[in-house]
């Protein structure tokens, strides 16, 4: 089954276009995409520090620009992936009655790990360490999908 995944921050200047670049990377044959609750950024491209570091990983978020998430969102995807609990909060919010698309942590992905969510790098500037999870719990997602 052909599984269309989106990532979700607040943002969506740090961690889901982090996110969709690690994992369009490793998994090319899944759709992806991201999008932000907040609509503070959009048009934008990824946060520079971000890309910066993405880029030392060999990652190139430079073609990426923010969107608003929204609810039809719930119909053009299969899994929807929050960065942290207020994306969660904030994507069920907008879920269409009757929809039953899944929406997961990035980080149930990432047991292993021991993080309940990914910590913002916006605030923190630990943009190694955000990337350090997500690329993680993207393996652990990735293996997921293709088994
Ligand atoms: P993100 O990080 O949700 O990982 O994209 C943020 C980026 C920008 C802001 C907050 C979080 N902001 O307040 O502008």
């Amino acid at each position: 089954m052909s599984q269309r995944i989106l990532f979700v921050c607040l943002g969506n200047i740090c961690r889901s276009p982090a996110a969709e670049g690690v994992f369009r990377a490793r998994a090319p044959h899944y759709p992806s995409d991201s999008a932000g609750t907040s609509d503070w950024h959009v048009g934008d491209p990824p946060y520079a520090p971000m890309q910066d570091a993405a880029r030392a990983r060999g990652l190139n978020l430079g073609d990426l620009r923010a969107r608003q998430f929204s609810a039809n969102d719930f119909d053009a995807f299969d899994l929807i992936i929050g960065m942290d609990s207020s994306n969660i909060d904030k994507i069920e919010s907008l879920r269409p009655p009757g929809n039953a698309t899944r929406v997961r942590l990035l980080t149930d992905f990432a047991p292993q790990s021991g993080a309940d969510h990914v910590p913002d790098p916006y605030y923190s500037r630990d943009f190694d360490g955000a990337l350090d999870l997500i690329e993680v719990a993207v393996d652990g997602l990735v293996a997921h999908l293709d088994a």
